[in-house]
């Protein structure tokens, strides 16, 4: 049986990209931050296994990934937004929002057997955003809203970096929508089904043109945000930034 892996899969659209592989007949393994989160999705009556991690760390997050293995399909969904009035740091030293969203899905992805399809959940939020490769974690200016929007970006300009690098896989980005969830609250106007679809379209179809990598879409059909994350010298420099401080590199295959 075909498997898949969904990070943060304890909620919201994970949860349901998780629900919808295992419709496909995906043998699905979720992801929580901890055994508590696991132990709530279970008592709510989710059967599939869960592995744990909390991606604010760099030891759970290369723990994590070193006890997975080869899976078909990795969704990396997992997304933080700052409540906070502070720019928050981590065990680790860094930005928070930068770590979950970006930082988080370069190490798994690099420490993890290369799939045949890989998801990145990025946002819409990158419209207005920018890398700048020499305030990554926004240590001169932070605000909630622009160290989110940067993160997503950076980490579409990894996942079109990982799709250069990983040519026998497919691999992309994708924004849900304006989904209600505990992220964006219950003024958004899609569920979580929409939020899903086309994560899980270009997880399983066979159409054409779910058969492509490093694109990204929104509603099934192909869409430029932000031309910086198509920029090569960006994603390579930013590659280069990962690695330097997560100390792990991307494989080249
Ligand atoms: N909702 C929208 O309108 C919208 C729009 C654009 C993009 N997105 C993106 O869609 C993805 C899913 O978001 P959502 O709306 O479904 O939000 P959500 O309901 O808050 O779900 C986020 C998931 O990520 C997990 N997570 C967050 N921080 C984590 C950490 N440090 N370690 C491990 N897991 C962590 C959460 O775990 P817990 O359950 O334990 O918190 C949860 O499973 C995110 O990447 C988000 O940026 C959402």
């Amino acid at each position: 049986m075909s498997r898949a892996f969904v990070t943060g899969s304890s909620d919201g659209i994970g949860a349901r990209i998780a629900d919808r592989l295992a419709d496909h007949g995906f043998d699905v393994v979720r992801h929580a931050r901890d055994e508590r989160r696991a132990g709530q999705c279970r008592a709510a009556g989710v059967t599939d296994p869960f592995v744990t991690g909390d991606l604010a760390s760099l030891a759970q997050t290369r723990a994590l990934a070193a006890g997975l293995g080869q899976f078909d399909v990795v969704v990396h969904n997992a997304g933080w937004v700052s409540r906070a009035a502070s720019r928050p740091v981590t065990v680790d030293g860094l930005e928070q929002t930068f770590q979950v969203n970006a930082l988080a899905a370069y190490v798994l992805t690099a420490l993890m057997p290369v799939p045949r399809r890989l998801v990145f959940v990025s946002s819409d939020s990158i419209t207005g955003a920018r890398i700048d490769l020499s305030d990554l974690q926004h240590e001169r200016a932070w605000t909630a809203d622009t160290a989110y929007a940067d993160s997503k970006l950076a980490m579409t300009a990894i996942a079109f970096a990982v799709a250069r690098r990983y040519p026998g896989a497919l691999c992309n980005a994708v924004h849900p929508g304006w989904v209600s969830t505990k992220m964006s609250g219950d003024i958004a106007p899609l569920g979580l089904d929409a939020g899903a679809d086309t994560a899980v379209w270009l997880a399983t179809s066979t159409e054409p043109a779910a058969l492509v990598t490093g694109t990204f879409f929104h509603e099934r059909a192909p869409v430029t945000l932000n031309e910086q994350a198509d920029d090569v010298a960006v994603q390579d420099a930013l590659v280069a930034r990962c690695a330097e401080l997560t100390g792990v590199s991307l494989h080249q295959t």
